[in-house]
Order: C-alpha cells, then structure tokens, then sequence
C-alpha cells in the first residue's frame, strides 16, 4: 500500500525503496509466522514501514539485512515484546497482538529463543540454567527433567559442562548452552538474534552445523538472524532481506543467492559498490 507521495510520518517511499521488491510469496502451506504491512515507530525512527514478510514453517528461515534496520524488532514482535503501531504479526494463525496475556503466556511456550550473548542466568551454574523453562513451565519431576537437559546438553556438545558456571564459559559456549535452553520445551518456532556474533569462523561453522543437524532431528519452524553470509549460504533455505522496515526481496535461498536486484547483490556478495552506503 505504498504510495508515491510522503506519509504523515514525511518519509519518501519512492526515493528510499527504489530497490524494494517487497513481494510476499504465498505457497501452498500456512506459514508459520507473517507480518502484514506491520508499521512501528519509536519517537521519530520509523523503523518498521509497511513490512510484509512471511517465514515458512519447517525451514530454517534467515533474515538479513544492514545494522539499525529492524530485526531485532522484528523478534521481539514475534514473541509479542512489542506491538505493532499498524498491521498485524501472526503466528500460526493467530494474531499476536491481539492475544490476551493468559493466551500470550500459552503462546509463548511454542517459541525457543536464542538472544544475542546465550543470556544465560549468571547466577545459575549451566545444568540449572537449561533446566530452567522446564521447571518455570511444566510440572515434570527432577528425573525427568535431567533427562532432558543431559540429552540437550549432550547434543550441543556440553554433556561435561552441567556443572559450570556462565562466567567460566567461552562465547561459543554460551551460545551452544542458550540454544540447548532455547529447545528443552520442544519449541516449534526457535528464534536465533545474531547467534554467530562474536565467534571465530570455525565456532560460527559449527554452530550452523549444530542449527543444520538440530533442525533436521527435530523440525519446525526457525528464524535466524545474521549479518553473516557466509552462515546465511550455510544454513539457509529461506531468506528474507530487509532494508529500511521493509522487505527488498525474499524467497527460496538459491533463487536470493541468484538475484538480479541491485541490493541483494551488493549485500549478499559484500561488495562496497551498489545502493547500499554507510548512512
Ligand atoms: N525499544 C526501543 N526503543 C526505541 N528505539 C528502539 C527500540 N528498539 C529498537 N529501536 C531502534 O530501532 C532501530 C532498529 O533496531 P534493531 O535492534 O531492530 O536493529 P537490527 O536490525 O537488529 O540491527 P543490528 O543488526 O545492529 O542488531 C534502531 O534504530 C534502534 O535504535
Ligand atoms: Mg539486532
């Protein structure tokens, strides 16, 4: 619904969003999660302007795009942190924003999410911290739940570490333990903020291993965030990328990856020639 003259907000859609193609793909399946011309602003930022977007159910699905655009947001919109000002965000069906908060809280449990340091409970040596959603959301037994965090913890490579403390973990450690946190009530969305900031190439490439393998045992829907291309040729199926609150192009990773649109090209090749400048 963008129009070519400026909003009440006096943003330009037509200078700013010359390379946005915007289109949202409808396939056969429901989607898992969809932003419908969802608008958010803080103070003067418009940062989500008119973003369509829909993340496939059962992929791993990543979104892109440069620093300060709205990713972040983007999540936090998901799990229902924030609200949109105009338009709607639903999650199987349902629209987020609209939920009481008894229906919030149920909702809630569908989602693993893996924020940008693991925040781990600095307090909690790791078994505890993994055990966590289980003991705050289920009424399982001790043994049950030591059931699960060991089979957790096994699976992303810390069987050893139950007895540590955060602060005696390395990054990708930690990373690893939020993401073993992130999937203990069996999520069927798991929501990834940057999980392969701040780790070297070969801890970056494991972890998209352990996205890869985990994803492949246990399905659903996951939303990855990276700045990352070398992740995003790694793990992704789908690609969103967003630029200015608003979706340039997205699809089928391959198809991205072969894009004829100037900004995809320049950001997912890294090149400094293109649209995209340092504003
Ligand atoms: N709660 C908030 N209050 C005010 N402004 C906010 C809030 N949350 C985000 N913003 C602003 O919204 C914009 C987008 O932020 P966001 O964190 O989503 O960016 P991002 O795409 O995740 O960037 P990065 O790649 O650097 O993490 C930024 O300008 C940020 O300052
Ligand atoms: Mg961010």
């Amino acid at each position: 619904m963008a129009s070519a003259e400026p909003d009440q907000r006096g943003d330009h859609p037509d200078d700013e969003f010359e390379f946005h193609r915007g289109q949202v793909r409808h396939t056969d399946e429901p989607d898992a999660i969809e932003f419908v011309d969802v608008h958010k602003t803080f103070g003067r930022n418009h940062v989500l302007r008119g973003l369509n977007m829909a993340l496939p159910e059962n992929k791993i699905s990543m979104i892109l795009g440069p620093s300060g655009t709205g990713k972040s947001v983007c999540i936090k919109h998901i799990v229902g942190l924030l609200y949109p000002d105009e338009g709607d965000v639903i999650v199987h069906g349902k629209s987020v924003p609209s939920l009481p908060d008894a229906e919030l809280f149920e909702m809630r449990k569908k989602f693993g999410v893996l924020f940008q340091d693991g925040a781990l409970f600095g307090s909690l040596k790791l078994y505890d911290n993994i055990a966590f959603p289980l003991r705050q959301h289920t009424e399982k037994s001790e043994e049950e739940i030591e059931d699960i965090v060991q089979r957790r913890m096994r699976e992303v490579g810390l069987g050893d570490a139950g007895e540590k403390m955060p602060n005696e973990l390395s990054g990708g450690m930690r990373k690893r333990a939020g993401f073993a946190r992130a999937l203990v009530l069996e999520p069927d969305i798991v929501l990834f903020d940057e999980p392969d900031s701040g780790l070297d190439p070969v801890r970056t490439a494991l972890l998209c291993e352990l996205i890869k393998e985990v994803h492949a045992e246990n399905g659903g829907c996951y939303v990855v965030i990276t700045h990352d291309i070398m992740s995003a040729r790694r793990v992704a199926e789908h690609i969103s990328v967003l630029w200015k609150g608003k979706i340039v192009e997205s699809g089928p990773a391959e198809e991205l990856f072969a894009s004829e649109n100037p900004f995809v090209r320049q950001f997912l090749a890294g090149e400094s020639a293109g649209p995209l400048g340092m504003e």
